[in-house]
């Protein structure tokens, strides 16, 4: 049976774009719905043109009240009916009560090597350590944050004159070349972690 697959961004979704993308042919999953939280989020048109259907469940409104902007989002969310969330650069913190519906269903792709640097400012942070080599991690959601079991993760080297922003420039390729391959491997129920060097 194709699974059904949700994402939800906040922000450029270029990761988002690459799972799109590599949902064809002989893939066991397909997008149904990109959803966002930010109305001018550039993912959206990037969604629109690849002909998946997106829609905005804008945070803002909601102010500190997670359980309605959560109950909006479930709602729609079932109407796509997903079998797989992948979350894609989405930048709000899901309850566990939300994480219920898809327990165990929900995949994140973060910024470093997990369990180092959980949050923020992952590659300033790696840096600052003075840490030898870098990366990201796709790992499944669970309600402590950026902390579920891992199903990939893509490493390469820091550089001497290394600095945030060209470490995140140099990890986000990674991470397009991580996230389909453990998507395609989680939609086909196959447990093998991704490990990717560059
Ligand atoms: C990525 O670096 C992702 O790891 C982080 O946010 C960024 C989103 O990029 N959580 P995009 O929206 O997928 O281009």
């Amino acid at each position: 049976m194709t699974r059904r697959v949700a994402i939800l961004i906040s922000g450029g979704g270029s990761n988002m774009e690459t799972l799109v993308k590599s949902m064809t042919g002989d893939h066991p999953a397909r997008p149904v719905l990109v959803l966002s939280n930010t109305p001018d989020a550039g993912g959206l048109a990037k969604a629109r043109a690849l002909h998946v259907p997106t829609s905005v469940v804008d945070h803002r409104p909601f102010g500190k009240d997670r359980v309605a902007f959560e109950a909006e989002l479930l709602k729609v969310l079932k109407t796509a009916k997903p079998d797989i969330i992948c979350l894609a650069g989405f930048m709000r913190i899901l309850s566990p009560e939300f994480m219920q519906h898809w327990s165990g269903q929900m995949l994140n792709i973060h910024p470093s090597l997990l369990p180092k640097y959980k949050g923020l400012h992952t590659h300033a942070r790696a840096i600052a350590a003075g840490d030898s080599e870098h990366g990201c991690t796709v790992h499944v959601v669970t309600p402590e944050l950026d902390d579920g079991p891992i199903l990939g993760q893509a490493k390469l080297r820091i550089q001497p004159d290394d600095t945030a922003q060209t470490l995140a420039a140099r990890v986000l390729p990674l991470e397009h070349a991580l996230y389909p391959k453990v998507l395609r491997r989680f939609a086909a129920g196959d447990p093998t972690p991704v490990t990717l060097e560059q």
